[in-house]
């Protein structure tokens, strides 16, 4: 008996390896330990044995079903994490690689054009040490307009055809420069920080015209900042999106929250200056627009115009990427054709 004991225990040592799921599990465990399993077909005999033979055969008999048991809980956890590793192998997700076909045959996002060169400036100005802001696309007629030295009836207003709320004290942001106001409320003195964002204008469409666009602005103040610093920043800045020297030009220009104000124009790379629809034939596009920050502009932030100076800046984030991939018409960037945008997700 004790012999034939120990042969269900080697055969159930020697299978108990090959059972590879929960449910074979349970069927293994009947064939050994159930009613009418092998040990308990083995009890049957214990009647036909001698008073010592049962004692030693019943502890024998304990033991070897309790290593069962043993062995039985330890197979089954090792099915149960396989399980688990093998689900996790399957559905496994590269979420850094974006330039591929996902599980399910569909080709996996990409980043816009729109995104990765704001992304890209950003990153310029971090390791700058300027702060990046956001703000409201809602804005309040101050912060777009009077904080600004734009007051009411001032013909600047009319500069930018503004999407009014029927309030008539809300609008859609018609710039970043709204920026410049929110940034003064949590900054003191000296700062730099520049807010991207998208900004609406009622305007008439063309390649390089669009109702709803994302302009970057950015505003330093400090002692003793000069036009000169103004200029070779942005100059590095242009350059550094480019990463080659760009030909910019810089015109007089009329913002009434600059004194000076200027905008900065570059060479069109879509023509080389020849002259095409972007540019209105002139080889030239307008980037952004700059100036020292007005007095009153300051006064608004609770700055002292004789203690701190600073520019300003309003950067056009559309016309910056049609140049960086060569895009004719600003209208592609907000399109929504998935054509148009895959062309740039090996960028
Ligand atoms: C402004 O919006 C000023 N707030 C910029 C500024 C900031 C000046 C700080 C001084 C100091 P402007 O309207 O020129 O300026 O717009 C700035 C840039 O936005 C332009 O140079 C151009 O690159 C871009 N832009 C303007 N209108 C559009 C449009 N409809 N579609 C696409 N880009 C545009």
């Amino acid at each position: 008996m004790l012999q034939k004991l120990e042969e269900v225990k080697k055969e159930f040592d020697s299978q108990i390896s090959s059972v590879t799921s929960i449910p074979d599990m349970a069927v293994f465990k009947a064939d050994f330990l159930g009613k009418k399993g092998k040990l308990n077909a083995l009890m049957g005999g214990v009647r036909d044995l001698s008073v010592e033979e049962k004692k030693s055969f019943g502890a024998r008999a304990n033991e070897v079903k309790q290593e069962m048991l043993d062995a039985i809980d330890k197979r089954s956890q090792i099915i149960e994490i396989e399980a688990i590793n093998s689900k996790l192998e399957k559905n496994k997700q590269d979420i850094s690689w974006t330039d591929r076909i996902t599980d399910k045959g569909q080709q996996a996002a990409g980043l816009h054009p729109l995104t990765k060169v704001t992304r890209e400036l950003e990153d310029i100005f971090l390791s700058m040490g300027f702060d990046i802001l956001d703000g409201p696309h809602i804005e309040d007629e101050y912060h777009n307009f009077e904080a600004l030295n734009i007051p009411e009836s001032h013909p600047a207003r009319d500069m930018q055809d503004t999407f009014w709320f029927k309030d008539k004290k809300h609008l859609l942001r018609t710039h970043t420069s709204n920026l410049q106001i929110r940034g003064m409320e949590t900054h003191k003195p000296p700062f730099k920080f520049v807010g991207p964002g998208k900004v609406f204008r009622c305007e008439t469409l063309d390649a390089s015209h669009e109702a709803a666009f994302h302009q970057l602005e950015g505003m330093m103040v400090g002692k003793d900042i000069s036009v000169p610093h103004m200029i070779h920043f942005l100059r590095t800045l242009l350059s550094e999106i480019f990463k080659s020297e760009l030909k910019v030009r810089l015109r007089p220009g009329f913002f009434p929250f600059v004194e000076p104000g200027f905008e900065l124009d570059y060479e069109c790379l879509l023509c080389g200056g020849r002259g095409c629809s972007v540019c209105k034939q002139v080889g030239w596009v307008e980037a952004l627009g700059c100036g020292m920050v007005h007095p009153n502009v300051l006064k608004s932030g609770n700055i002292d115009p004789q203690q701190f100076n600073g520019f300003a800046f309003g950067l056009g984030i559309d016309r910056l990427t049609m140049m960086r991939y060569h895009i004719d018409d600003v209208r592609h960037l907000h399109s929504g054709n998935m054509q148009f945008s895959e062309q740039f997700r090996a960028y």
